[in-house]
């Protein structure tokens, strides 16, 4: 039996047979607060489930429900730079596939490339770029395929996001290693393809997802200017703090898109 699998049968114990699942980025672990009849495991008593030691980031799954939709919720991920494996970070998206899932809704904190797009809005991400450099020596470019960017999602997304007059703007992620935010060059270059966003997460979950056939809708919230596009130097206390600021209307965005996912 696969360590997925494992997982699955303990998740399934909770009678989990929602179809759509939930990763929490960076401070936005409040999201949990408003489900109800909540049902809550800590990741360290998961066998295999990956868990992450950067502040703000929680460490738990919560299966609960939004007006009778049921959903899980993964608050807290793991990343590459903290020596996870892709295989340990795409993890809880093959436990979720196991599960039934049909909609995977992946958020994440990431810096902006866009003087128009400032932190406290949103971007729901129709293209990645993967700056990680691990595969291959030839230049990175842009990929907007719909299995990893499900059209439909984005445009609920964005239809939901009008009607509560919620900031919410295309964007390309552009995936980076980290742990050190980026450098003004490297920003630079970054905007020649075509990048909107930068991050140090999700690329892998959305490469995972796409492949085991997942409706994907990425949300990212914008938490600061990525380096050289303001004057202020990104740091993580500031990612933390504009998170929170976002949390209300990232929260009511993921409600409603629930209700009519
Ligand atoms: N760069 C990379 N990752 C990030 C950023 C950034 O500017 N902001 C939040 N996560």
């Amino acid at each position: 039996m696969s360590k997925a699998i494992h997982v699955s049968k303990i998740i399934k114990s909770t009678g989990f047979a929602g179809e759509t699942a939930i990763i929490l980025g960076s401070g936005l672990g409040s999201f949990t607060d408003i489900l109800v009849d909540k049902i809550h495991m800590q990741y360290q008593d998961l066998p295999h489930y990956p868990t992450s030691r950067i502040s703000g980031h929680a460490g738990e799954l919560v299966v609960g429900n939004i007006e009778n939709k049921e959903i899980i919720v993964a608050s807290g991920r793991s990343h590459f730079y903290e020596g996870c494996s892709i295989e340990k970070i795409t993890f809880p998206v093959r436990v979720f596939n196991e599960c039934g899932i049909k909609n995977l809704i992946i958020t994440n904190a990431a810096g902006s490339l866009k003087k128009s797009q400032p932190p406290g809005t949103i971007a729901a991400i129709v293209g990645h770029i993967d700056c990680s450099f691990q595969k291959r020596f030839e230049a990175p470019t842009l990929n907007t395929e719909p299995r990893y960017h499900s059209p439909r999602l984005i445009s609920l997304a964005k239809s939901v996001a009008k009607q509560n007059k919620i900031s919410l703007n295309e964007g390309n992620y552009c995936w980076t290693l980290g742990p050190m935010y980026e450098t003004p060059q490297e920003i630079n270059y970054f905007k020649t393809l075509y990048a909107s966003v930068v991050g140090m997460s999700t690329l892998p979950e959305i490469l995972q997802a796409g492949l085991l056939g997942l409706n994907i809708l990425t949300l990212s919230i914008i938490t600061n200017f990525a380096a050289g596009i303001s004057e202020v130097i990104p740091s993580h206390e500031e990612v933390l703090f504009n998170a929170k600021n976002s949390q209300k209307s990232v929260v009511k965005l993921l409600v409603e898109i629930i209700k009519k996912i």
